[in-house]
C-alpha cells in the first residue's frame, strides 16, 4: 500500500481512516509549517502529501517526491503549490472548498463589526480599570454599520456569504467587483457588479475575498488606499499578498482610511511592525478564517477522502483544474 506524508497534526480519526486503508502514515506532529529541507527528505518515498496551505510545495518539492500521486492542500486557497509543476509531473493537486465558507464568512464580518465598534480597544480599555462610567461623548465611539455600503472584492462561494451577513442582517448596500458577474448574488442580494475604482471610492465597508494571483497582488497599494474614503474600513481575510502591508499602514497612520480587520499577512506569520503598532480600530487575527473544531475536522476529512480516492485509482473528489 502507499505512503502518505502529513506536515502538521490532523485529527486521529482522519489518521485511522488512511490506516484502516492499508497506507503508512506519518504525521509530523509539530506546530507550524515544516521547513523546506525537511520537507524534501520526508517527501522521497511518499505516494501521497497532506499539507498546509503555509508550506510552499515548489518544483524542488516535486521534483524530489518521484513517487509523489497527489499532494492535498488543508485549505481551499492552494497559491502555496506549483499546481502547473505538479500537472506536468503526473500529479494531482487537491483542496477543501466549501467546508469553510460560512466559518471564514463568520470572521470576516466578526472583524469587521470588532474595527467599526472597537471592541478590541473596549476590551483593553475595561481591562485596564478605565471604564469609569456611561458617557454621552467617550473616547470609545466607533462607526455605524447597519444600512452602510458594503464592498466585496472576489464574490465567489466566501465573498458572496460574507454579502448575506451585511445584506440580510446588517440591512448594508452591497457593491462588488470580480472577473465574472455573480448573477445569483445580484439577485438574492440585490449586489451590484461596479469597476474596482468605484468600488474603493464608494463602500464604507471593503472586504477582500479574491484568491492570490499575480494579477492580485498588492491590489491594495497606496493608490487603492487614496481612493477609499477616509471613514471606510478593510477587512482582508483572503491572503495577506493582495494588500501591500507597507501601504496599509501608512494608510491607517495618516488617516486616509478609518480602520482595519485583518486576518492575514503578507510575510506569515510576521506581521508589519506599523500595524502591531496601530490600536485604534485596527483588529488583527492570526489567520483564523476556518478556525473551528468543525470546519478543521471537515476540511482534513475532505483532504483524506481526496488522498483515499486517488490512492484506490479513483479519480479525485477536489481536483485543482
Ligand atoms: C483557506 O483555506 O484558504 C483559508 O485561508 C483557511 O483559513
Amino acid at each position: 500500500m502507499a505512503e502518505v506524508y502529513i506536515t502538521c497534526r490532523v485529527f486521529e480519526e482522519e489518521i485511522e481512516r488512511l490506516r484502516a486503508a492499508g497506507h503508512t502514515v506519518e504525521m509530523r506532529d509539530h506546530p507550524g509549517p515544516i521547513c523546506h529541507a525537511e520537507l524534501l527528505t520526508k517527501i522521497a518515498a511518499a505516494e501521497a502529501l497532506i499539507c498546509l496551505l503555509s508550506e510552499r510545495i515548489d518544483a524542488e518539492v516535486i521534483a524530489a517526491a518521484a513517487s509523489l500521486k497527489i499532494i492535498a492542500n488543508l485549505g481551499v486557497g492552494y497559491d502555496n503549490i506549483d499546481v502547473e509543476g505538479a500537472h506536468a509531473a503526473g500529479v494531482i493537486v487537491t483542496n477543501t472548498p466549501g467546508a469553510l465558507t460560512e466559518t471564514t464568512a463568520d470572521l470576516a464580518f466578526a472583524l469587521l463589526l470588532a474595527a467599526a465598534r472597537r471592541v478590541v480597544e473596549g476590551d483593553r480599555f475595561v481591562r485596564a480599570g478605565d471604564f469609569l462610567g456611561w458617557e454621552l461623548v467617550g473616547s470609545q465611539l466607533g462607526l455605524e454599520v447597519y444600512g452602510k455600503r458594503l464592498g466585496i472584492v472576489g464574490m465567489g462561494k466566501i465573498g458572496t456569504a460574507v454579502a448575506r451577513r451585511g445584506r440580510l442582517g446588517f440591512g448594508m448596500k452591497i457593491l462588488y467587483h470580480n472577473r465574472r458577474r455573480n448573477e445569483e448574488g445580484e439577485k438574492e442580494l440585490a449586489a451590484v457588479h461596479v469597476p474596482l475604482e468605484k468600488l474603493l471610492e464608494e463602500s464604507d465597508f471593503i472586504c477582500v475575498h479574491t484568491p492570490l494571483t499575480p494579477q492580485t497582488r498588492h491590489l491594495f497599494d497606496r493608490q487603492a488606499f487614496a481612493r477609499m474614503k477616509d471613514s471606510a474600513i478593510l477587512v482582508n481575510v483572503a491572503r495577506g499578498p493582495v494588500v501591500d502591508e507597507e501601504a496599509l499602514v501608512q494608510a491607517l497612520a495618516t488617516g486616509e482610511i478609518a480602520g482595519a480587520g485583518i486576518d492575514v499577512y503578507e510575510e506569515e506569520p510576521a506581521v508589519h511592525p506599523g500595524l502591531v503598532g496601530l490600536q485604534e480600530r485596527v483588529v488583527l487575527s492570526p489567520h483564523l478564517g476556518s478556525a473551528t473544531v468543525a470546519t478543521r475536522r471537515a476540511m482534513a476529512k475532505i483532504a483524506v477522502d481526496n488522498v483515499l480516492s486517488v490512492l484506490a485509482g479513483a479519480p479525485p473528489l477536489n481536483p485543482v483544474a
